[in-house]
């Protein structure tokens, strides 16, 4: 990809073409929800295979409304109340949005971002844009605008640089059903916008709902095990008092015995296991969050280690924290427990 400004980018999707577009969560890889050729593209570029649906991303509230069917009372509110922001919606989808982007699920994911850029380059564009995260099926998520420029050849489309993400992690995904007046919701991935927000919130406005899990492959497709993998293998350490020696020995042991691949993710195998770069995490969570996806990047092209560490402990259990170790888990090739 190369770098452009926000002229290039809607020439670029006006000419079926897919742009790196900055979001205050990740960079993402925009198409037209209204152009089948471009949001093909969006998945052969990322190598993604077709059964994981795309979020699409709108620049109003009446824009959103155009895409799914039952725009409820629910969704006006979460709109009003996060939009724009880092929470998805998954609502009834309207005929209007090909089921390429749903991976032919009945239901549709929409956001509004509020990185201004964002939003400037979806009115230009006249239509919501798809997008999901731009990087390669199963790898690390990009924060920066370099990020997305590393992970793809240089002519596939255009990277407007927007800064560095102020989020870090992806949205929060919130399927929406109901029954009338009756709403069940499922988080399908943890984000910024927490459970207990949404819980005040609808709790504030009087709404009959509860919260259900659901975390089966049919619902989430994109919920595999791993993702976001860096390319040295991570380690995730919640035992304080393991020592490097010991880890080292453990993830040997572990990670040999691996598959080459996991659900369609490849699982790296360094040739020894006998040095080790430890990453800190930052203590507030949201700095962390801001932090975790570069870093993984920048320790994985600089270090020399077999493997890398993060050490987690218990305040990490509190609910700031959740998104966060969501992504660690799925980003480690393996977590060694007290
Ligand atoms: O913050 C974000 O959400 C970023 C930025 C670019 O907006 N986008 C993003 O997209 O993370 P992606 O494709 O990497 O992740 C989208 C997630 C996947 O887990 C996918 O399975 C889920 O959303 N999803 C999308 N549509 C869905 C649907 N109809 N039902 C269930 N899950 C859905
Ligand atoms: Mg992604």
């Amino acid at each position: 990809m190369q770098l452009g400004d926000i002229k290039a980018a809607v020439k670029e999707l006006d000419n079926s073409g897919v742009v790196g577009m900055p979001t205050e969560t990740v960079y993402g890889l925009a198409a037209k929800i209204s152009d089948p050729v471009a949001i093909n593209k969006i998945f052969s570029t990322k190598r993604r295979p077709f059964f994981d649906p795309l979020i699409v991303h709108v620049a109003s509230i009446a824009m959103a409304k155009q895409l799914t069917t039952d725009w409820s009372l629910m969704a006006e509110g979460l709109a009003e109340k996060f939009w724009p922001g880092p929470l998805t919606l998954i609502l009834p989808k309207a005929d209007l949005v090909n089921p390429l982007i749903t991976s032919g699920l009945d239901s549709v994911g929409i956001r509004m971002p509020s990185h201004p850029m964002a939003l400037e380059l979806i009115e230009k564009a006249k239509v919501a844009l798809a997008a999901p995260s731009a990087n390669r099926f199963g790898k690390t998520s990009p924060t920066k605008a370099s990020h997305v420029l590393s992970e793809f050849p240089a002519d596939e489309g255009i990277v407007i640089d927007g800064g560095d993400c102020e989020v870090g992690l992806e949205s929060t995904v919130l399927l929406i059903k109901r029954n009338n007046e009756n709403y069940q919701l499922s988080i399908l991935r943890a984000g910024a916008v927490s459970e207990s927000a949404i819980s005040q919130l609808l709790h504030k406005k009087g709404f009959k709902f509860s919260f259900v899990e659901k975390i089966n492959k049919q619902l989430a497709p994109g919920q595999m095990k791993h993702h976001y993998m860096p390319e040295i293998p991570l380690v995730v350490v919640k035992d304080a008092k393991l020592s490097i020696q010991q880890i080292l020995l453990k993830a040997e042991q572990a990670i040999a015995q691996m598959p080459d691949q996991i659900d369609d993710v490849e699982i790296k195998k360094p040739a020894k296991f006998v040095t080790v770069t430890e990453i800190p995490l930052a203590d507030s969570p949201h700095l962390a969050a801001r932090k975790f996806y570069a870093d993984l990047r920048e320790y994985s092209e600089k270090s020399k280690a077999d493997i890398l560490v993060i050490r987690i402990s218990s305040f990490h259990n509190e609910e700031a924290w959740q998104p966060l170790l969501d992504r660690l888990t799925k980003a480690a090739s393996l977590i060694i427990s007290e």
